[in-house]
């Protein structure tokens, strides 16, 4: 939905065929709903126009509908890498990408460059790689640039994390060292128990987003990027919730202008990018792009955004281990999860604000899951717990304990527990390396790019982004099934439902 001129809202959809439509509308309220129903009517009746069809020809191979899913630019020239924030996660990525390049390790973790997808029937053996399947950038095309408060470069950054081996960062200290923040746009009331030297001055929030823009600008003309993307890997921000300086971008701008409080140092980040055309990824579980305002610039500018928080340890456990409990109907009446970790990211999130915006993002997670309103009897008294502590002496190795009360049979108690003793940066690095070339295949989608929330991606999120009015997929097998949907779809593949009937006539 965007704004045409004052006072003339447009909705913006496309249809069941793919055709694009836009429809006016003197408020936003109205475009906006209007166009939230005619995507979920048009989502229906693909889905059910593609079950009908698998039951017709019980799976037998039908020939691309490439008018369907649309073209995709190639990915020809170098794709840039803007992340906000370089500390333990950022330094971990692009470390990695760099030691994956000079052939000293392997992409584990890394969907699109280990990850496979079944074509066709089970019989057929057709299983190509991800990246060879779709026309994804490759490694040796990401450049990189970030922002951060402190100065330190990408080498000194990632020794003072201290998640990789020193010896594996020596090998790749020319290039690391290369990298080097450009000062941030940050508020001390946003992030409590940091401050850092390198820091934008601006007369407004307007004049940082401007001065971001700038950033953006430069960075695309100095390294030759035909395409860029921006990752937040900064810290966790304190909860706030919208305002009405977040339902519109006129009332955004004016919010920027009049320097209102309830914009956050990530919000001028993102609407920087998305003015840029740039998409925009939130590996925090801060607000960001969570907005209005933000998916009219997304649909606008056609630049992708998706979901917030990276789902690396405790909650992928969660959302691998409760679908299991609802699909063999067992009960839950308790899961207390505890975390201890030493790392920056740990000391920010001692901070109560910062905690409880990634609390609200741990927490959504059961509920979509195992849908109380559906099972009373089994999810319907569920006493929910996340704690996280900072412990210093673990750094980024992370443990999470999970305590889960369930029960079975005539209602007999069991107990579940799990002990995860992870490293959460290893786990966040190849989530970032995902999300910033599927994105970026998004943008070169004609059917994806256009549509804002890339709902396919929530697979990599603890909260996952759907449009108004949709409850999010947490289940990662059904988030997978969607990810890799949404590959086949693009290539013109028949879409996998696992009805398999046709093996037995
Ligand atoms: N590692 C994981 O498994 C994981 C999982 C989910 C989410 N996250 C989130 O990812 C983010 C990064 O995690 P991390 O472990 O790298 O934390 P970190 O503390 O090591 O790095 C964050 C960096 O952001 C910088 N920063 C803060 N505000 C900024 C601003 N306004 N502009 C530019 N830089 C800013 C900080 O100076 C710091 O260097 C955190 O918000 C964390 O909660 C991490």
């Amino acid at each position: 939905m965007y704004q045409k001129k004052a006072g003339v809202f447009m909705a913006d959809w496309w249809d069941a065929d793919g055709r694009r439509h836009r429809k006016q509308f003197s408020n936003s309220a109205a475009a906006r709903e209007h166009e939230h129903r005619e995507t979920a009517l048009a989502h229906a009746e693909r889905a059910s126009r593609e079950m009908k069809l698998a039951a017709r020809t019980g799976g037998v191979k039908r020939s691309p509908k490439k008018a369907d899913s649309g073209t995709m630019e190639p990915a020809k020239g170098k794709l840039g890498v803007m992340i906000p924030g370089m500390g333990a996660v950022a330094t971990t990525f692009v470390a990695g990408v760099e030691a994956i390049r000079k052939g000293l390790a392997k992409p584990i973790g890394s969907l699109t460059q280990m990850g496979t997808v079944r074509l066709g029937k089970r019989t057929d053996g057709r299983s190509p790689k991800v990246k060879e399947f779709v026309p994804l950038a490759g490694l040796d095309d990401l450049v990189f640039t970030g922002w951060d408060i402190f100065e330190d470069n990408m080498y000194d950054a990632a020794s003072n994390a201290g998640v990789l081996d020193q010896r594996l960062l020596d090998q790749l200290k020319p290039f690391l060292s290369s990298v080097t923040p450009r000062p941030a746009v940050f508020d001390h009331n946003y992030v409590k128990k940091i401050d850092g030297p390198n820091v934008k001055k601006g007369k407004s929030k307007m004049d940082l987003a401007e001065q971001l823009r700038e950033d953006i600008r430069e960075f695309r003309k100095s390294s030759g990027a035909s395409r860029l993307i921006t990752m937040w890997c900064g810290s966790t921000e304190s909860y706030i919730e919208p305002t009405e300086a977040h339902q519109s971008v006129k009332a955004f701008e004016k919010a920027l202008r009049d320097n209102d409080e309830m914009i956050a140092p990530s919000m001028m980040y993102a609407y920087a990018s998305l003015m840029e055309g740039v998409p925009f990824a939130n590996g925090a579980p801060n607000l960001t792009v969570d907005l209005p305002v933000m998916l009219e610039l997304s649909r606008k500018n056609e630049a992708p955004i998706c979901g917030k928080d990276f789902k690396t340890g405790q909650t992928l456990m969660k959302t691998v281990l409760a679908p299991a409990f609802k699909a063999r109907l067992l009960g839950l009446s308790g899961w207390y999860s505890t975390n201890i970790l030493g790392n920056r990211d740990g000391e920010v999130l001692d901070d109560p604000g910062s905690f409880k915006t990634k609390e609200e993002s741990k927490l959504g997670v059961l509920e979509h899951i195992l849908q109380p309103g559906l099972y009373p009897e089994l999810y319907g008294n569920i006493f929910h717990k996340v704690r996280i502590n900072y412990y210093p002496p673990r750094g980024d190795n992370k443990e999470g304990w999970d305590n889960i009360d369930i029960f079975g049979w005539l209602g007999y108690p069991m107990q579940i527990k799990v002990d995860f003793l992870c490293r959460d940066s290893i786990l966040a690095a190849p989530i970032v390396l995902d999300l910033v070339l599927f994105l970026d295949l998004a943008q070169r989608s004609s059917e994806l790019k256009g549509l804002g929330i890339q709902e396919w991606l929530s697979f990599y999120f603890k909260s996952p982004m759907t449009v108004p009015g949709l409850y999010p997929e947490h289940d990662l097998f059904i988030q997978l099934m969607k990810l890799k949907n949404t590959l086949r779809h693009l290539k013109g593949e028949e879409l996998i439902t696992h009805l398999g009937l046709e093996y037995y006539d």
